[in-house]
Order: C-alpha cells, then structure tokens, then sequence
C-alpha cells in the first residue's frame, strides 16, 4: 500500500497481527505537560553548523605547501606572502595594488597636466596674440604722425635710390623686428625703413586691417592703416617669432611643473599604498602565527575603516571555525565513548561463544554476539549520517522533494517492522513538494517514524499528517507509545541521550539527526502529548512549499498491511 491521500480524517489502518507485545523496556508513562520548541539559540547553532568548514579542509588550509615547517614566525610570514604572490606558475594570478595604483595616478596626472596645460598655452598664446595686434595698431598711428615730418627732412634726397639700395628711416627708429612703408594714395613708396626687394613684397594693400605675410623667409604680422585726410597707407610688419617670446619665457617652468607633479603624485601614491598596506601585513603575520582553536578575536590597529569590514569578517568565520572544531571534537570523544561499551560487550559475547558449554548455550551467545554487531553498526550507521547532514552544502538545500514518494518510501521501509510489532501506520498527506535536503527530510522521517514504532508497544497505532498551509507545510506524527515527560523533551535532542541508557535499542543519535535537519531548513520542531496517548511531534518548514499549481490529487490513506 501507499502512504499519502487527502484529509479523510480516518486513516489509521492496522499494521498487521495486532500480538499483545510487552511495552518497550524502561519506559515510563507518557507525562503531560507544554510543548518544546527549539529556540534562537539553536538556530544559530544552525547557522553556524552550517556554514563550518570540515576540519581537514581547515587542516589542509593551514600549512598547504609544506615548505614554511621549520622555519621562524617572522621569516614564515614572509615565505607565505611570497607564496602567494609568486604561487604555483598558472594557478594563482596576482597584481599588485601598489603598482596599480601608482600607474594609474600616473597616467591621470600626466592626462589632466598634458590637457591642463594645453588649454593654459593656448589661452596664453591668444591674449599675447591680441596684446600684440592693440600694440601693432598703437605703433602704426604713431609712426602715421611720425612720418610727415620725416618726409619732409628727406626732402631733396632720391627716395627711390635711398629705398633701393637700403633704408630710407636711416635712424632705423624701430630695429630689426619691425618693417614699416609709407605709400601714398596714388600708389607711390614715401617712406621705408628696410630696402628691395624685400620691400616689394609689402605693396600697397589699400584697405586696412591685420593680415600674415611672408617675407625673406620669415612669417610677419602685418597692419595696414590708411590715413583719412591723405589717403596714404601705412603698413607695419612685426616679426611672428618676437611676438612668441611670451611663451620662450614660460614654457621650460611649465615643462618642469609636468614632472615635478608627476613625482609628487608617484611619492603620495607610494606613501598611501604603503600606509594602507602596513596593517593588511601585519594582519597577515598574526594570521600566520595563529594556532588552530586560536580562541582571540583579531585587532587590526591604526588601519582604515575601509579594512573594518575585512576584520569582522574573519573574527566572525574564526568564532564559526572554533565552534565547528570544538563540535566536531566533542563528537568524537562521544562517538569513541558510545563504541566502546558495545565494542566491549561484543568481546565478552564472542567469549562466551568460544566457552560456551553446549550447543544450545553456543546458539544463544552467537544470537546476541549477532544483535550486538547489529547495534554497533547502526550506532555506525546513525554517526554517519549525523557527520553527512551537519554539513550540507547550500546546493541541497532546495531539492524538490515530493513528500508523498518520500513518505512512500519511509514507510515501505519501517512495515516490516510495524507489522511484526502489529501497530498500525495511517498516512494523511497534502499533495506537496517541499524545497529541501532530499537526504535530509527522507533521514528526519525515518527517524521520527522508527522511533514511533519502536517506542509504542505492539497493538498500538502511528498517525502521520503532511499539512500545507499556505507556502508553509507542517509534517505531525502521533503515537499511542509512552511518550517522554516534558522535562525530559529538550534533553532528547541531545546526542546520544536516551530516557533509559539500559534500554537495548537505539543509541540515542535518532532524534539530534532530526533537529540538524529541522536547523538546516529553518524549520522549528516541538513535542507535544498525542490524542493518542504518547508522543505528538510537530514540524513546521515555513516557506518551503513549492507551489505547483494544479497538482493531481494525493493518494489514499494507506497503511502496511
Ligand atoms: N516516540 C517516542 N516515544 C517515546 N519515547 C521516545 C520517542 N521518540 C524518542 N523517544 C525517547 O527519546 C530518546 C532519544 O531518541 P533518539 O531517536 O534520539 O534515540 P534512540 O531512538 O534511542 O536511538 P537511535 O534513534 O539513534 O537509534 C529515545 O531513546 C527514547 O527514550
Ligand atoms: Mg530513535
């Protein structure tokens, strides 16, 4: 038969021969009272067992190349960060922030400087260019004045002669980097400060202004200016490379700012890397020097606020690591405690055997020496499991899991049982699938389910329900057994706690398997008096139901026959 099947309200079936069997030994009646939860504390218990990492990943951490043993802190500090730089060649790629940094300083100042002073040049070369030009104008009037008087003392002499053969302006009034002509309105050459032919290049424009000439191989700016009462025009040509002496003057400051900026920001760069870096090294030592179990959270002194994060960090994942350590040393000192008194009366059984006085006796000391290898390998067995869900990765934690096939499976599994002990099993279940640990919830099921069976005395009845309200599911078993006294509940969660250490079966691990489930789904679990007389055990996994729409409807009530 099948578990599952709607809410009919009526689904306890006998599991088989209803054989009046003697209640478990050492089981008290069921006592009354509140029921259990499990609190905050557990669930970050939860939290933190599951994020632990397994001791020897912690191990293997520790120490991974083997080539640091021997030597002294200091120098192992060094020997590691060395290591990690340099690494095995195609594994571990590293850069350096220092360098990093500095290049890209370097590369934005010489950017901002080049373009900074670009636009500073060019602004400067353009108001020099019209300082100039306002100069020019000035000279062209003035010389305009100048020269009525000036023709008048070369009055007599041949201009044209003087003009051709050199300077007319025989003072040469204005030097070397001016060049000025008078012409008059009918197109006639009165007056020239420089000689032919040069001089033939600068003929009469006969409209004012600025304009750029080329002359004796050199570039001049040149102004026209026409005279109103005479019509006679003036022209004035300035040297184009005295006009640039503006920036021969300050283009080797500006050159040397370039650099000099550049080493200012190259020395800052590396005095903040390096500032900035100290505590990371310093971290990097304790780290180094810390022993496993290393219980004192970590001081990053005179460091930025912006490594704070970092800190906590690892504070945190070490308070995780120790936790995880400790746990998993305590479990072993109990597991090695649990083994060794079934270890020891496995030995006195095969004593027996070997000394056995008939056969008769023999057979009885090979049926216990046999029950005895039993109970050692499901103690095995149960450690196995709790070692393997203390540690599930965060993949499986959103399994589908059909919790009709799930429940299918766990009770095929315990109905032999159930009908050699003649209690009957009901199963009621919501159609639902649950995001979990697979593993996990068939584990917690098989739990809950064995020790229903095993703690309800023959002729007795197991009611399982699998509730979905809203995106939450709720799983509740009910027993007719003897249940366990509310004072003793919280206890049982414990690793191997029992009510009665005599009691032959079970080895105490069922139901702390249960709760690390429970934990690692965020689900809470209580215990409670069951309407049937023993124990009630609720389940609540909020959240995880998945919505699957039209789902086609839960099998029957079902139950082993
Ligand atoms: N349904 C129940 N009715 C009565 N007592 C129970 C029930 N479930 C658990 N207990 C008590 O709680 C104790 C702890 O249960 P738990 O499942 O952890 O261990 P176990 O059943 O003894 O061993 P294991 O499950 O590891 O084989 C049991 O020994 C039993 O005394
Ligand atoms: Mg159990």
């Amino acid at each position: 038969m099948r578990p599952g099947g709607h809410a009919h309200g009526q689904g306890v079936r006998r599991a088989g021969g209803a054989a009046a069997a003697p209640p478990a030994r050492g089981q008290p009646p069921a006592a009354r009272g509140r029921a259990l939860r499990l609190g905050r504390r557990d669930r970050e218990q939860r939290d933190r067992g599951l994020r632990a990492l397994p001791a020897p990943q912690v191990h293997a951490g520790a120490d991974h190349d083997g080539t640091r043993q021997g030597l002294p802190d200091g120098q192992r500090g060094r020997a590691q960060r060395r290591g990690r730089t340099q690494g095995p060649p195609g594994v571990v790629k590293t850069w350096s922030l220092q360098r990093s940094l500095i290049a890209i300083a370097f590369v934005v100042s010489l950017l901002a400087w080049g373009a900074g002073g670009a636009l500073i040049l060019g602004a400067a070369q353009r108001h020099s260019e019209d300082l100039h030009d306002v100069a020019l104008r000035q000279t062209a009037k003035l010389l305009m004045g100048l020269s009525v008087h000036e023709i008048d003392e070369l009055a007599g002499t041949n201009i044209e002669v003087r003009i051709a053969n050199g300077k007319a302006d025989t003072a040469n009034t204005l030097g070397e980097d001016y060049r000025y002509q008078l012409w008059s309105r009918d197109g006639q050459l009165l007056l020239s400060n420089f000689g032919l032919p040069s001089a033939a290049a600068m003929a009469r424009m006969g409209s004012p202004g600025y304009s750029w000439l080329q002359m004796d191989g050199e570039l001049w700016r040149v102004y026209a200016l026409v005279s109103a009462d005479t019509g006679d025009e003036l022209q004035l040509a300035e040297r184009a490379a005295t006009r640039g002496w503006f920036l021969h003057a300050v283009d080797w400051r500006l050159w040397l700012l370039g650099p000099a900026s550049l080493l200012l920001v190259f020395a800052a760069g590396l005095l903040l890397v390096r500032r900035v870096l100290r505590p990371l090294r310093t971290l990097s030592d304790e780290l180094d020097a810390r022993a496993p179990g290393h219980r004192e959270q970590l001081q990053l002194k005179d460091a930025p606020a912006e490594l704070q994060p970092i800190v906590r960090a690892m504070n945190g994942l070490f308070v995780r690591m120790n936790d995880a350590m400790a746990r998993e040393a305590q479990f072993t000192a109990m597991a090695a405690h649990e083994l060794r008194t079934p270890l020891a009366s496995l030995r006195v059984l095969a004593q027996n055997v070997a000394h056995a006085a008939d056969a008769r006796a023999r057979e009885e000391s090979v049926r216990d020496l046999v029950a005895s290898v039993d109970r050692c390998a499901h103690l095995q067995e149960q450690l196995l499991t709790l070692a393997r869900l203390d540690a599930p990765h965060d993949g499986e934690m959103a399994e589908e899991v059909n919790l009709t096939e799930v429940i299918s499976d766990v009770v095929a599994q315990v109905a032999p049982e159930a009908r050699a002990k003649g209690v009957a099993i009901a199963c009621r279940s919501d159609a639902a699938l649950l995001s979990g640990h697979s593993f996990g919830v068939q584990t917690l099921l098989r739990n809950l389910l064995s020790n229903a069976l095993k703690y309800t005395p023959p002729g007795g009845r197991v009611e399982l329900q699998v509730h979905s309200l809203g995106p939450d599911l709720r799983l509740m078993l009910d027993d007719s057994g003897s249940g366990i006294p509310p004072a003793d509940r919280e206890r049982m969660f414990e690793r191997f706690e029992r009510m009665h250490r005599e009691q032959a079966s079970g080895v105490g691990l069922g139901l702390s398997i249960v709760r690390s489930v429970v934990l690692a789904h965020g689900a809470s679990i209580r215990l409670d008096d069951s309407p049937l007389g023993g124990l009630r055990v609720v389940v609540d996994f909020p959240g995880r139901r998945i919505d699957t729409g039209a789902l086609e409807p839960a099998p029957e009530d079902t139950a082993p026959a």
